[in-house]
């Protein structure tokens, strides 16, 4: 079948619908009180749609990690409204933000947060866990992820057994386990060999690809730019710009 052109024309406006996975509008969020007060987020609004892969980058100390933990509801905005898949969800209180975040959400932070007490399986399977799965159901599910993060051998060790780089796998398995709609990592890659960490991009791309699935990716680290499909750079606690994958690649060669 061939289209008239104004078929086509009509076709190419057509907006493509897409689920938007996050939504941050005039976020601040501020530290401290009285004259030691900082404002570290001054205004944020921010789009992250589904099927994607969005990369938050900006220099040292701009305010990623804590936007990215406002948006996961680790921290509460002093202004503004964050909707993760349309839920507002920087106005859930207690139990139901736990139980959202439960349910939705992998987040690898930049400092691991392994339970020091759990082996590498028992870490990755909490999530699982915290949703009343049986403990040993959990952990041969986490093992399936350690499998394919290399991580076999150290299924059975514990946090100050393992180097940063295998902990840091770890912390990625946990985040993935419970397949949540939304993936947040820090700096996923800092502790891992190159190899590695086109292992783990590839792991993450898999899963964004997924109509309802979105991933956001805290990185400084140039070798794994080629895995996003947009980039949100930020500096001194505002986004700057929102590139698509074709612009943000010249904008990054162009560094
Ligand atoms: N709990 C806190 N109390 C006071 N200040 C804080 C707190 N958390 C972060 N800050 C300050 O907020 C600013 C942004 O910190 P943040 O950790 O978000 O930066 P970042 O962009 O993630 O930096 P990096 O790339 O080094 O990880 C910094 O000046 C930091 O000192
Ligand atoms: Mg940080």
């Amino acid at each position: 079948m061939t289209l008239s052109n104004n078929q086509a024309n009509l076709m190419a406006e057509q907006p493509v619908e897409r689920t938007i996975a996050v939504q941050c509008s005039g976020v601040v969020k501020e530290f401290g009180a009285g004259q030691a007060r900082i404002r570290v987020l001054r205004g944020i609004d921010l789009e992250i749609y589904a099927g994607e892969t969005t990369f938050l980058v900006g220099p040292s100390g701009c305010g990623k990690t804590t936007l990215i933990s406002v948006i996961a509801g680790l921290l509460r905005p002093n202004e503004g409204v964050v909707s993760l898949y349309g839920e507002p969800t920087s106005q859930m209180r207690g139990n139901a933000l736990v139980n959202f975040r439960a349910k939705n959400l992998g987040f690898v932070f930049q400092q691991f947060n392994l339970l020091p007490a759990l082996n590498a399986a028992e870490n990755a399977a909490v999530p699982l866990v915290v949703q009343g799965m049986s403990l040993a159901k959990a952990v041969r599910k986490a093992n399936e992820l350690l499998d394919r993060l290399e991580m076999g051998k150290h299924k059975n060790k514990y946090p100050n057994q393992l180097s940063g780089g295998q902990q840091q796998r770890i912390a990625i398995a946990r985040a993935l386990v419970h397949n949540p709609r939304l993936v947040i990592c820090d700096e996923p890659t800092a502790s891992l060999d190159a190899q590695t960490g086109h292992a783990v991009m590839e792991m993450l791309q898999e899963l964004a690809s997924a109509p309802d699935r979105a991933v956001i990716v805290v990185t400084h680290d140039s070798r794994i730019y080629s895995f996003a499909d947009r980039i949100a750079s930020m500096s001194d606690g505002q986004i700057t710009s929102v590139q698509m994958k074709q612009e943000s690649t010249l904008m990054l060669e162009g560094r």
